[in-house]
C-alpha cells in the first residue's frame, strides 16, 4: 500500500453489472464520506459497469430516491469499465463475484489481481460475499443494497485513512 497524498491521490473505482444500481450507490456514498472527513482532495472516485447496456444513464430511480433518503447524492453518469482502468486504478471494487470474474477476464497478461477486491470484503457484517443485483426487485433490496454498501464504505475509507500523508 503507498502512502496517500493530495499529490498523488487515491484512485478507486466502484464496479458492477449495469452502473446504474450498487456501483453508483458505493459512488455517492464514498464521495459523502469522504467530503465529511475533510479528504476530498486524496482521493479520486469513480464508478463503471462490466456491461454496456446503460451507457449515459443516470443512477436508477430507486438508487436514487434510497440514497436521497439518507441525504445522499447519486452523481454517476453510467459507464463501461475498460482495460485502461485496470492500470489507471489503485483500487477496484467488484460488488459481486460475476464482476470480479469480468473485471479480471480483462486482465490477460495477468497483471493486476492484485488491485481487484470484493466490496464485502470491507463489511464489518457480511451475511454473503456479494452485494445482492437489486435491479429486478423491490425497495427492500435497494435499502439492502444502501445498508450494505454504507457500511463497507465507512470500514474501506477508515482503512484507507491510515495511509494518508500530509
Ligand atoms: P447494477 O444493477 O449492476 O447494480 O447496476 C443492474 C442494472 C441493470 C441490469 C442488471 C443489473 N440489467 O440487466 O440491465
Amino acid at each position: 500500500m503507498r502512502p496517500i497524498t493530495q499529490e498523488d491521490p487515491y484512485k478507486l473505482v466502484f464496479v458492477c453489472l449495469g452502473n446504474i444500481c450498487r456501483s453508483p450507490t458505493a459512488e455517492g456514498i464514498f464521495i459523502h464520506k469522504v467530503k465529511e472527513k475533510g479528504y476530498e482532495n486524496y482521493f479520486y472516485i469513480d464508478s463503471a459497469g462490466t456491461a454496456a447496456y446503460h451507457v449515459g444513464e443516470s443512477a436508477n430511480s430507486k438508487s436514487q430516491a434510497t440514497a436521497n433518503k439518507y441525504g445522499i447524492h447519486l452523481p454517476s453518469k453510467a459507464r463501461k469499465f475498460e482495460y485502461a482502468d485496470l492500470e489507471e486504478f489503485d483500487l477496484i471494487l467488484a460488488m459481486d463475484s460475476d464482476n470480479y470474474r469480468n473485471i479480471l477476464d480483462l486482465d490477460t497478461k495477468g497483471q493486476y489481481e492484485h488491485k481487484v477486491k470484493m466490496m464485502r470484503e470491507f463489511d464489518p457484517h457480511p451475511d454473503m460475499k456479494d452485494v445482492p443485483d437489486p435491479y429486478y426487485g423491490g425497495m427492500d433490496g435497494f435499502e439492502n443494497v444502501f445498508k450494505v454498501l454504507e457500511r463497507s464504505s465507512e470500514q474501506l475509507l477508515n482503512e484507507l485513512i491510515e495511509y494518508i500523508e500530509d
